[in-house]
């Protein structure tokens, strides 16, 4: 039986989601390309995003600051020190393991040359290893030009801490969001695009007055569970963890956790951060990176709540959680239940046959629609079938410009979910469509 992964992981490339990335060349671990489809889609999680971040309250604003920065940086953050992850080898088939991993990890050699149990077998003390990727800047490989690729985009927000509020006038409490990609040497990515050692990131740090953090950091777990609700995650698949082992720059964390084919794991994080990480740029910088209010006359460094979401982890949970099969007329029909907000394709356009003018009427429509929405125009083979392919790659709503479209200008649309049709004028048809997606 094909496991539910493997069903989304085929679909993904034959549709044009997700390829393995060079692929031509055999591919390279753990690293994936966004097709046509996988591209909009992607698109689509951000823009939700961020339109919910920064459009949508006026205490937040946007940054989109560079992946590579100053090395202090991350002397400051605590990642050169801290951000690594225990590495062990297994002597009888060479694998490399993350300590903590040992009992789910699988064994490349099992059965013919190591025992296959791990956590049982031969294996090398652990080794602190570094998830940061080194590059050089300029043109001379020496240790004084090291520099690494961001593995989180918070820092980018903290060090332009300053230049977003002198620059957008905006008092305590205030937010910063950004998207961007991050990088981690991961030891054991996997799992499709849940673990990647390339991917992106939603981030949004919020600056607060010390002894309200607490508050806020509720109100932000509140407002990142409804996120995932409004955009059509079933609430039974979504809870909430813990932490006890907290990072070395948290006070509190918790995780929204999804449950995936492969079980229950995070989705995203949110964290209190204190004044962390402020303190530590302040020291390492030299920089006064204190906020003065003017109404208390007090100063003092903000606490930081973070609510930090992977946009690929994101992604895969929106296709995770919209696959759906069903049956029609005996045979199995496999859709996805995307929110019509992240759909990649909104609507599709179909003459019911390719004469009477009926394709004549459908590219007036697909032209009256496409400035405004994502449109997908197709008039062979029966309708049926255009039909499934548009069910198959999540297109909330088809229309078909028919023979009754001929006498009253009205045409057929079909809603992917539950197969329903009604029938709207077309006059009436853009003002339908944009209440329903927009
Ligand atoms: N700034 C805090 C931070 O980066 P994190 O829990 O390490 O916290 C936040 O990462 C989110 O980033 C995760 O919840 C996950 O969605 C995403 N993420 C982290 N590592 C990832 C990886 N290797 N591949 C894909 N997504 C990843």
């Amino acid at each position: 039986m094909e496991s539910v992964m493997d069903k989304i992981v085929s679909l993904a490339k034959r549709r044009g989601f997700v390829f393995p990335s060079s692929e031509i060349y055999g591919g390279i671990n753990a690293c994936w390309d966004y097709g046509p489809l996988g591209s909009k889609l992607k698109m689509n999680v951000k823009q939700a995003w961020f339109k919910a971040m920064t459009q949508m309250r006026d205490d937040i604003e946007g940054l989109d600051a560079a992946i590579l920065m100053h090395p202090r940086v991350w002397h400051a953050s605590g990642h050169v020190e801290n951000f690594t992850d225990p590495l062990v080898d297994c002597r009888e088939c060479k694998a490399r393991f993350r300590e903590d991993q040992i009992p789910q990890s699988q064994c490349p050699l099992k059965p013919s040359k190591c025992p296959g149990q791990h956590d049982k077998c031969n294996l090398t003390e652990a080794r602190h290893f570094n998830l940061m990727f080194k590059t050089f800047m300029g043109p001379v490989e020496e240790d004084a030009n090291v520099i690494f690729l961001r593995p989180e985009t918070a820092q980018g927000i903290y060090v332009n801490y300053k230049n977003v509020l002198e620059s957008s006038r905006h008092k305590v409490p205030f937010g910063i969001a950004q998207i961007g990609k991050a990088f981690r040497n991961e030891i054991t990515p996997g799992n499709f695009i849940f673990r990647t050692r390339e991917f992106e990131q939603m981030e949004m740090q919020f600056f607060v007055k010390p002894g309200t953090d607490e508050e806020w950091f509720e109100t932000w777990r509140g407002i990142r569970m409804d996120w995932y609700h409004q955009h059509g995650i079933r609430p039974e698949k979504l809870r909430w963890h813990k932490h006890e082992k907290l990072a070395h720059y948290a006070r509190a964390a918790y995780d929204i956790e999804y449950e995936f084919p492969f079980g229950w794991s995070e989705l995203e994080g949110i964290h209190n951060r204190t004044d962390f990480d402020l303190s530590r740029h302040q020291e390492f910088s030299g920089k006064k990176l204190e906020y003065f209010d003017e109404e208390t006359k007090e100063r003092y460094l903000p606490y930081i709540i973070e609510t930090s979401a992977g946009c690929d982890r994101s992604l895969l949970t929106f296709l995770v959680d919209a696959y759906r099969e069903d049956e029609q007329e005996g045979e199995v029909r496999n859709y996805l239940s995307l929110h019509p907000k992240l759909a990649p394709i909104k609507v599709a356009v179909f003459p019911l046959v390719k004469r009477d003018g009926m394709p004549e009427i459908a590219a007036r429509i697909v032209a009256d629609l496409r400035p405004r929405m994502e449109v997908f125009y197709d008039e062979k083979g029966a309708v049926g079938r255009r039909y499934r392919r548009m069910d198959e790659v999540g297109t909330p709503f088809c229309i078909t410009v028919d023979s009754e479209t001929l006498t009253n200008q009205s045409v057929t649309v079909r809603m992917r979910d539950t197969l329903e049709q009604v029938r709207v004028d077309m006059s009436q048809l853009r003002t339908w469509l944009e209440e329903r997606i927009c």
